[in-house]
């Protein structure tokens, strides 16, 4: 479908060395540049990705951000997550349309925004985050994004400490990028429905230490993995065809859990046993309940 521009979005126009200049088209506003000059309305109603040429003909193309440029050049008050991990977060937490997702922090709202697109018109995202002032940020970039923003409807925010407890019941997906995410896995462990996936990013290995730990004393969670990813661009430009000499080395860990519910214990008599009390109630092999 066509996709033309309106007065009130952000756009990005991008010379011939990709370098971009964010511009908020309004009516009646000037665009300034190097002694050049283009009225806001002539980009109004223009198809995205359209060729302009300012008064003195230096030419720009005019684009609707995607989501990783938005996210990467939004104004932010907390360190975003970029498209390398914003693009497998969803996934990983297999975020599906309908989906109650609980978030925090919110932070510049860099995750949330995937989480929502992820849960559909249907779904919800909950984000719990403790600062006033990122929380702010966060939902103003929430809102100016793709305007007018779809999104705002599903998102509710919590300005609530999520080591303290959450508040609903029964949610599908837990997603965290705070630094202590070991301190909601109690939490989770109640208010994770069975099935449900909890995630959490981390940057160091210290912290993916204490998470994994506390995973693993509640019981109640399996398959707890966790992997780095590396993006690596390439250079490719006629003969020269070779990996980038620059990269991002390290941005941080993902680890995930499923919330499992066992069966509860068999307590059976053994036939040959002389002494049934002897029998241990955790034998190999026989999942414990956890209520
Ligand atoms: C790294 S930032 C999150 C960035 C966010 N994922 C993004 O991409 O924009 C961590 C956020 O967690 C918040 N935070 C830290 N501890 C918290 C807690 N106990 N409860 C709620 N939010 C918390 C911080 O205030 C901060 O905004």
């Amino acid at each position: 479908m066509t996709a033309y521009f309106v007065s009130g979005e952000e756009i990005h126009l991008v010379n011939k060395k990709g370098k971009i200049y964010r511009l908020l088209l309004q009516e009646g506003a000037i665009f300034q540049f190097s002694g050049e000059k283009i009225a806001h309305d002539e980009i109004i109603g223009k198809e995205d990705g359209s060729e302009i040429a300012l008064s003195r003909g230096t030419r720009f193309f005019v684009l609707k951000p995607t989501l990783a440029e938005y996210t990467r050049n939004m104004p932010r008050g907390a360190q975003v997550l970029y498209a390398k991990d914003l693009s497998l977060i969803p996934m990983w937490a297999d975020v599906y349309p309908g989906a109650t997702v609980i978030e925090a922090g919110i932070g510049s709202g860099a995750l949330t925004l995937p989480l929502l697109n992820a849960v559909g018109e249907k779904g919800r995202v909950i984000s719990y985050e403790i600062r006033e002032d990122f929380a702010n940020r966060a939902i103003k970039n929430i809102e100016s994004y793709g305007k007018p923003s779809p999104l705002g409807d599903r998102l509710k925010l919590h300005r609530e400490d999520i080591y303290e407890g959450i508040k609903e019941d029964n949610v599908d997906r837990i997603v965290l990028d705070l630094p202590e995410p070991h301190r909601v896995v109690p939490h989770a462990a109640q208010k994770l429905r069975t099935g449900g996936i909890f995630l959490c990013f981390l940057p160091t290995v210290p912290q993916i230490e204490k998470v994994v730990l506390a995973l693993q004393q509640e019981r109640c969670f399996e398959w707890i993995e966790t992997f780095e990813t590396l993006l690596r661009p390439w250079n490719v430009d006629g003969r020269s065809v070779r990996p980038s000499l620059r990269m991002v080395a390290h941005s941080g860990f993902i680890t995930t859990a499923r919330r499992i519910k066992r069966l509860p214990v068999k307590r059976e008599v053994s036939e040959k046993s002389e002494n049934p009390q002897a029998i241990p109630a955790h034998v190999e092999g026989v999942p414990e309940t956890e209520e």
